[in-house]
């Protein structure tokens, strides 16, 4: 243990203040509405350890400013849990000493990750503590059976008293820690109850400050629901270091898991695992899987080809139209955002003439990804427009580009990676910007087809009426 830690562990000095649930905003006195997140109803009198003799800060409050070339920086080798995909998101490992936060609905596999991978580590023949206070020992050890986890070098520890946890933490001296969840632990000195913002808070300030001093690394789950209402990791999420997040739909059988920070690699990396009868399986060839069941006379499909990080990945984005019985036109958009729908309605009417005011439109990318990039807009646009006007598609062809508000096809980045992609799993045409198809080579087996506008592009990709819409 480094010296200026030692007795500085927990100080006992203690405020009480008004936090707000959702975002953790504080407040000296009641308030009924949060001008930070809009919450209503959400302050609760909270007591949190004030800022004198040990602050929010996992770090010393005195230490000598050193020159940055005199740090020297010791070769700890990460370690590497035998999942190609969770090291991926982590940027090669988990860093010795560091804070992972894993978060993500209840039920999407959370604990099922945490515990592969930490049966993974012990594998190597190193110890592994893993806290569970969601568990008895005997359901984590049921659990086990089904992911075929013998688990010698595991340590399954069922308490939710932090302090004990950090105890035997020390006395097993583990390679590797598991909290499961940051929700129900709690430190005895404080009021609230586990779960509470103020405990959430201070438990993770206390695990990190154990993780900086043991070097011992910390992969901590946490819940969070849809809405956001509960309380917990987005208010951690400045103080970890790395966040990740494991998504997908509850129907699907897929999980990504995204990276949202990290302090030792690259953010906007994906890792994809598919959750089978023996727990997470790591997807190899997402593209393929994701395209298994695509017909071959598409109508209202369009393949795009999309950028996860570094990593390309198609996907198969659906649509359907159809006329408005009565009211207002529906639009409905799963796996990407409404508002971009919208837009891209907007700029189908208005600048390509696809009457579409009367039209209920449904969007749907499948598999149950979310797609947050704007180089899918010219898929999900030729998709709305071949429903609409019930022409097939072709289907060896995909297409990239967003569109902008005249009706302009803009650029995407990287386009050689996706159509290395592309021509991986069998496409043959390309429909695209010009400004990024036109100064690449495409690679064999590849016919570009660069565009302008979305008018140009809907001609070439509709081709046997001369006319879109009507
Ligand atoms: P879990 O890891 O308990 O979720 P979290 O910790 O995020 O709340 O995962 C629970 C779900 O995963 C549950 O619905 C059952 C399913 N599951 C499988 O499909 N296969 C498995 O091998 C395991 C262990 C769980
Ligand atoms: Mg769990």
């Amino acid at each position: 243990m480094l010296p200026f830690f030692k007795g500085q562990t927990v100080t006992k000095s203690y405020k009480t203040l008004f936090v707000c649930q959702q975002c953790g905003k504080e407040s000296p006195k009641w308030l009924g509405h949060c001008s930070d997140c809009q919450g209503w109803n959400t302050f609760v009198e909270t007591q949190v350890r004030t800022s004198r003799g040990g602050g929010t800060s996992p770090f010393p409050s005195q230490s000598p400013a050193l020159e940055l070339s005199q740090i020297t920086v010791e070769d700890s080798p990460r370690l590497l849990p035998p999942s190609s995909e969770f090291n991926r998101v982590l940027g090669g490992g988990i860093v010795p000493g560091s804070l992972v936060l894993i978060s993500g609905d209840p039920g999407i596999g959370k604990s099922t990750l945490l515990l592969q991978v930490s049966a993974g580590i012990a594998q190597q023949g190193k110890k592994v503590v893993y806290a569970s206070g969601e568990e008895s020992s005997y359901q984590t050890r049921m659990r086990a059976d089904r992911l075929a986890i013998k688990g010698e070098g595991l340590y399954l520890l069922a308490q939710t008293d932090l302090e004990g946890i950090i105890q035997q933490m020390e006395s097993i001296g583990p390679s590797l820690a598991v909290i499961d969840s940051i929700q129900t632990v709690y430190l005895r000195d404080l009021e609230g109850a586990p779960g509470s913002i103020s405990q959430i808070r201070e438990c993770t300030l206390r695990l990190m400050q154990w993780a900086k001093v043991s070097a011992v690394p910390l992969l901590v789950a946490g819940h969070v629901t849809k809405e956001g209402a509960i309380a917990g990791p987005k208010a951690l999420e400045h103080i970890v270091d790395v966040v990740l997040y494991l998504e997908g739909e509850s129907f699907s059988a897929y999980r990504l898991l995204r990276g949202i920070k990290n302090r030792f690699g690259s953010t906007n990396e994906v890792g994809i695992f598919e959750m089978g009868e023996h727990g997470l399986a790591e997807v190899e060839n997402p593209s393929r899987v994701f395209l298994s069941q695509r017909s071959q006379q598409p109508v209202g499909s369009v393949v795009a080809a999309t950028l996860e990080g570094t990593r390309p990945l198609l996907v198969e984005i659906q649509a359907l139209t159809n006329v408005t019985s009565f009211g207002l036109p529906r639009r409905t958009a799963n796996g990407i955002d409404l508002n971009r729908l919208q837009l891209i309605i907007a700029v189908l009417t208005k600048r390509a003439g696809l009457r579409l005011s009367n039209q209920d439109i449904i969007v749907n990318v499948v598999g149950g990804l979310k797609i947050s990039e704007p180089a899918v807009d010219l898929a999900v646009a030729l998709s709305v427009a071949s429903s609409f006007s019930d022409r097939e598609m072709d289907p060896n062809l995909i297409a990239l580009g967003e569109i902008g508000l005249s009706g302009e096809v803009r650029a995407v980045s990287q386009p050689e990676r996706r159509l290395v992609e592309a021509v991986r799993q069998g496409f043959t045409r390309c429909i695209g910007p010009q400004a990024s198809l036109n100064s690449l080579t495409p690679p064999r087996g590849m016919e570009t087809i660069a565009v302008n506008s979305l008018g140009e592009a809907l001609r070439a990709a509709l081709k046997s009426k001369s006319k879109p819409g009507m």
